[in-house]
């Protein structure tokens, strides 16, 4: 009997202690982490994770863990460049990062229709999504990011109904450089070869899917 008491209180106290150590990914997203540094989530990117246009706050609830956990480690090494969030990159701790993309993966996110290639693209930005570009070696973009770009395993993000400004300035970002941080520069090439007007006109696409 004493060593059955034992045996629970003990894995009692071992859940109380590792709770207090496990990061809360929604205290978090809502409140910041431990270090000042790393400010709540919830100020740019919105109580339901769908950031805002305006401010080129991307939407992130509901995307895949594993993706957002890297985009994190990629502000902080430099991959990725961005002011805003790298001083919030470098606040949270590796537990904390793990923990926040946990939860922003577990926030709902609105459906978005999944057009595939069987479909006639009308206009430049649908060609461009749905066919690609061959004479230039720029691929179909729903190849790799899904039917209607609603995102594939947890490697390739979701573009569909993400905000406009935001579709830009990532590939402005892999035009000049200061995001390289997939493999192979597979976005780089894609993205050095789109013309400005390529770029709004597929940005338009994508931000306009499920709206
Ligand atoms: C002050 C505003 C601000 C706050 C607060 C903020 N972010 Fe961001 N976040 C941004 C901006 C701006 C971008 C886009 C950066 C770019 O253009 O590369 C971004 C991008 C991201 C991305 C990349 C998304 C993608 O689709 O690749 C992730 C992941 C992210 N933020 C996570 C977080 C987490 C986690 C927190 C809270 C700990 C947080 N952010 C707090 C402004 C903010
Ligand atoms: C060969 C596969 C491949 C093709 C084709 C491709 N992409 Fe990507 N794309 C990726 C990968 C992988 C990432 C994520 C890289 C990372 O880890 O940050 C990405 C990320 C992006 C992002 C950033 C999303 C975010 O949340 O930050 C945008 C925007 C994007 N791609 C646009 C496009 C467009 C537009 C096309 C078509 C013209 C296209 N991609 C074609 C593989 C591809």
């Amino acid at each position: 009997m004493r060593s059955i008491t034992k045996l629970i209180c003990g894995g009692l106290l071992a859940t109380a202690v590792s709770s207090a150590l496990a990061a809360d990914g929604q205290a978090i997203y809502q409140k910041g982490g431990s270090n000042p540094g790393a400010i709540a989530c919830i100020t740019c990117h919105g109580p339901e994770g769908m950031g805002m246009d305006a401010g080129g706050f991307p939407h992130i609830s509901g995307y895949p863990a594993e993706y957002l956990n890297k985009q994190i480690h990629d502000f902080r090494s430099g991959t990725r460049q961005n002011p805003i969030m790298l001083p919030i990159a470098n606040g949270l701790t590796d537990e904390e990062a793990l923990a926040v993309s946990q939860y922003i993966a577990s926030m709902k996110s609105p459906k978005t229709p999944e057009v595939t290639r069987a479909k006639k693209p009308e206009g430049e930005g649908e060609t461009l999504a749905l066919r690609g570009d061959w004479t230039r070696n720029i691929p179909e973009c729903v190849v790799c990011h899904g039917p209607g770009g609603v995102g594939v395993g947890t490697s390739f993000p979701p573009l569909a109904g993400q905000h406009p400004s935001y579709l830009k300035n990532q590939l402005h970002a892999w035009k000049n450089g200061t995001r390289k941080n997939d493999h192979a520069d597979l976005m780089g090439h894609i993205a050095r070869a789109l013309t400005e007007s390529e770029i709004d006109a597929i940005a338009q696409y994508f931000s306009g899917l499920g709206k």
